[in-house]
């Protein structure tokens, strides 16, 4: 016997997920960005199957798009997890291999996970089944694993349906199974539905093979935490902290400082170098690249950019969608970047807006400055040239073009264009009158 057979992988998503109190199918909720339905196809990725099928639902057409090349097939009654593999049979039909059925509300199983599972199907000549199990301390919720003196599994009892006695029993099912493709059909013609749910359930398949002579061997994973399941939103923000971890973990694996790990919120995309600081709480929303020891100090908000080696951001910046940032840029507190290139050595300092902007390098974009890019209807562009200094407290209102080198005075609102190494200013003519505070304070009694 060898664990090379064929592999077909069956993930079952059909679930409405009522307990989530979601109008979108279970398996469309997201963690770190991501649908847990991706999760567990990247995983299954991994095993190079040579067939993967979703169980979805009727109507979940955003499920099949997110799924999308793999193969679909509807489960018309939600009627079970049993019910739920029944339907996928009907395009394994001619299948002779392995099928490892996985549950698409189980998002973080990785790979070493799923081939333990396999191998455990090979356990001896008379395995014909195996499930993953777990350890928990709390096992409420999930199926009891009832395994005999001998260390046979005898049955699986669903909560719902368990005696006092059973609920005692703390190693569970994680809903994962690999099971002999030959035989899968005779076990579901079996399947009854008297039970506390009225559903077919997969989990009376091991009983219903003991009968026949088939053993189901036990693997049992270290890591509940990975096989979790996802009932409801408490769990997802469970599952989500998982991730979290994980992906810090996975970056401080490969260099990236974090002083306060708990607080970094990593989207699943996220790509960030070697030699990066990330202070306490940063947000990355989605596609953010970080490069190489950039510093990214406390309270900064990033989505959609891409931040050059060397670079110091923040405290408190905000970098929006096309954001392009090179390298050795300082953005300091309070600064705005939407749609905008910034070239290296560039400086925008404190308290300003970039929007729509081509911004050269070794320009300094003073404190309050902000470019105008928005007339009430459309967006225009403003292009500022290499070496350019540009004053406190300037509207640069766009569509607007500064030559490499120019000189816009503080406080000045540009309208037009302005040559190379010109200085540009736009002020009221400031009027002094000596003696006037004085005069004014003494007659209001101050
Ligand atoms: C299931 C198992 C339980 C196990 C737990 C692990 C059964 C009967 N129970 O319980 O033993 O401990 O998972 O998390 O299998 N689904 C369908 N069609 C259906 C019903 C469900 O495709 O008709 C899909 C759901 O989308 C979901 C998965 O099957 O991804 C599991 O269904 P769920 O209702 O969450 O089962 P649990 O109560 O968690
Ligand atoms: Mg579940």
């Amino acid at each position: 016997m060898s664990n090379n057979n064929p592999l077909a992988v069956v993930i079952l998503a059909a679930g409405k997920g009522t307990r989530m109190k979601s109008d979108k199918p279970k398996v469309m909720h997201e963690l770190l960005g991501l649908p847990m339905i991706n999760w567990v196809l990247n995983s299954v990725e991994q095993l190079n199957p040579d067939r993967t099928i979703i169980v979805i639902g009727q109507g979940m057409d955003d499920l099949a798009a997110a799924v999308a090349p793999h193969e679909t097939v509807v489960q018309i009654t939600q009627d079970g997890t049993g019910s739920a593999l029944k339907s996928a049979m009907g395009a394994l039909q001619d299948f002779d291999g392995d099928i490892l059925v996985l549950l698409g509300d189980t998002p973080l199983i990785s790979l070493e996970t799923m081939s333990g599972l396999i191998s455990a199907r090979y356990q001896c000549a008379q395995t014909g089944i195996s499930v993953l199990g777990m350890y928990l301390d709390n096992p409420y919720g999930y199926g009891r694993l009832l395994i005999d003196n001998e260390g046979t599994l005898q049955d699986i009892r669903e909560e719902k349906d368990a005696s006092a006695e059973e609920k005692q029993v703390n190693i569970v099912n994680t809903g994962a199974f690999c099971m002999d493709a030959t035989k899968v059909n005779d076990w579901l013609g079996e399947l009854v539905n008297v039970n506390a749910s009225g559903e077919y359930y997969i989990t009376d398949i091991p009983e219903i093979a003991a009968r026949k002579g088939v053993k189901t061997s036990v693997a049992v994973t270290n890591n509940p935490k990975e096989v979790q399941g996802c009932n409801t939103r408490i769990h997802l923000s469970e599952l989500e902290q998982y991730a979290q971890v994980k992906l810090r973990e996975k970056f401080m694996n490969e260099g990236v400082v974090m002083q306060d790990p708990s607080s970094v919120y990593l989207h699943h995309d996220t790509k960030i170098s070697s030699g990066v600081l990330i202070e306490p709480n940063v947000y990355f929303g989605k596609d953010v690249s970080v490069g190489a020891n950039v510093h990214i100090k406390a309270f900064c908000h990033f989505e959609g950019a891409n931040i050059g080696d060397n670079t110091i951001i923040g405290p408190f910046a905000r970098l929006r969608p096309g954001s392009e940032i090179g390298k050795e840029v300082r953005i300091g507190n309070f600064v705005e970047i939407k749609k905008s290139q910034i070239g290296d050595r560039s400086k925008i300092s404190h308290l300003g807006y970039v929007g729509d902007c081509t911004m050269g390098k070794d320009v300094n974009f003073s404190c309050g400055a902000i470019t105008v890019n928005y007339d009430g209807f459309d967006k225009h562009q403003t292009v500022i040239g290499d070496g350019t200094m540009i004053g406190s407290n300037v509207n640069l209102v766009a569509p607007v073009n500064l030559g490499n080198g120019t000189f816009i005075a503080a406080g000045s609102t540009i309208t037009a264009d302005v040559p190379p190494n010109a200085l540009s200013v736009e002020r009221g003519k400031a009027k002094t009158i000596e003696g006037w505070a004085a005069a004014y304070r003494k007659r209001k009694g101050g």
